[in-house]
């Protein structure tokens, strides 16, 4: 298998089932981001995109339809592999296809944390029945150990839109409206995931300097991004083809080059998230409570005096006065907007 370095990582040209198979030791990859083929005829995707051919990169390896189920379960087992206990892995499917990732999915220890539905614009288009807009992206984890979920990365929990509502709540709801990326004129892989959507996701799930791999590179988008956010990136495409131009391209990307784009969350003030309640914590929170309503703050506002002035959470110190029998008066489904309270 060939492979080429990139300032310390390493990609490979060939097949990623036995690829990975050979060249990625068990447990040592933090975050696997993939879009495998769709096996729908990828190589033929322009009749339903509305776009110019002309500036997409040939070489694009479809499935055949009918290799499609052992085709998921082979390269799904590998990801399941070389996934470190606590790795996390994000799978994007169209519908056609989905049931046979599914099924892979369920053959190995892998356990679903959430189902997200993408949604994007330039569907695909149709006139007797309604457009197809979505993706599906599948959010696993490898149980055995503790998996990274940057909870304040893009937005901090108390931050507030202009209606009320969570900045952090709204951006973590597991469907996602996050346009494709428009790129006139300029050389580009069969469905280019955008930078947007892969950011997100090495946001919540990665630290810096944390291994990111593709199994399927494509146009190296989550290559980009991993390295464009300070993490390592690996991965594997089997078409020289489109190895080949995107390696030279990727020579040119900085690391951390994201960085500076990114939106600065305000986390301030929950420096004790995630601590035990002391009996003076609860004493102090009940009669300051207490105090700050008599004194004629709303009891929302009150939640929000305290959560600063004991650095937690909205949702803690609600939590904790309901347990220590006060009123709050205030639903805890999501903090600034209701929700159904069903599930999790
Ligand atoms: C849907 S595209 C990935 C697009 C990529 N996420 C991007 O944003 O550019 C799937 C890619 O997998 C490659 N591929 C197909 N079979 C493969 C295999 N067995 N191993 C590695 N790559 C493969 C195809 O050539 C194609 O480039």
């Amino acid at each position: 298998m060939r492979l080429e370095e990139v300032n310390g990582n390493i990609f490979y040209n060939g097949d990623c089932i036995v690829g990975a198979r050979a060249c990625i030791p068990d447990d040592s990859v933090d975050l696997i981001v993939t879009d495998p083929p769709y096996g729908i005829n990828g190589d033929r995707l322009h009749h339903h995109y509305n776009r110019d051919e002309r500036f997409v990169v040939g070489g694009y390896v479809e499935v055949p339809a009918s290799d499609y189920g052992a085709f998921s379960r082979n390269w799904i087992r590998e990801a399941a592999r070389v996934l470190r206990p606590g790795g996390s892995i994000y799978i994007v499917s169209g519908y056609t296809n989905l049931y046979h990732i599914l099924h892979a999915l369920r053959q190995t220890d892998l356990r679903e944390v959430n189902h997200i539905i993408w949604r994007y614009n330039f569907g695909v288009y149709t006139s007797r029945k309604y457009v197809s807009s979505h993706y599906h992206i599948l959010f696993y984890e490898k149980p055995g150990g503790k998996r990274t979920f940057n909870l304040e990365s893009r937005y901090g929990t108390g931050e507030k839109a202009q209606d009320n509502g969570s900045l952090n709540y709204r951006d973590r709801e597991d469907v996602w409206c996050i346009n494709r990326e428009y790129k006139p004129g300029q050389a580009k892989n069969k469905n280019e995931l955008p930078t947007e959507l892969l950011a997100k996701m090495i946001q919540y799930s990665s630290n810096e300097g944390d291994l990111v791999c593709d199994m399927f590179l494509g146009g190296f988008s989550t290559a980009r991004t991993a390295i464009g956010l300070n993490r390592r990136a690996t991965g594997f495409e089997i078409s020289g083809r489109v190895f080949d131009l995107k390696i030279e391209e990727l020579r040119n990307t900085g690391e951390g080059y994201l960085l500076p784009s990114l939106r600065a969350p305000q986390t301030g003030g929950q420096e004790n998230r995630g601590l035990p309640w002391t009996d003076d914590d609860r004493e102090i929170l009940v009669s300051r409570f207490a105090g700050l309503v008599e004194s004629g703050e709303t009891k929302r506002k009150a939640v929000e005096i305290l959560g600063r002035e004991l650095g937690r959470g909205r949702w803690s110190i609600e939590k904790m006065l309901k347990i220590q029998g006060v009123r709050t008066g205030s639903r805890q489904t999501g903090p600034g907007r209701g929700g159904s309270g069903k599930g999790v």
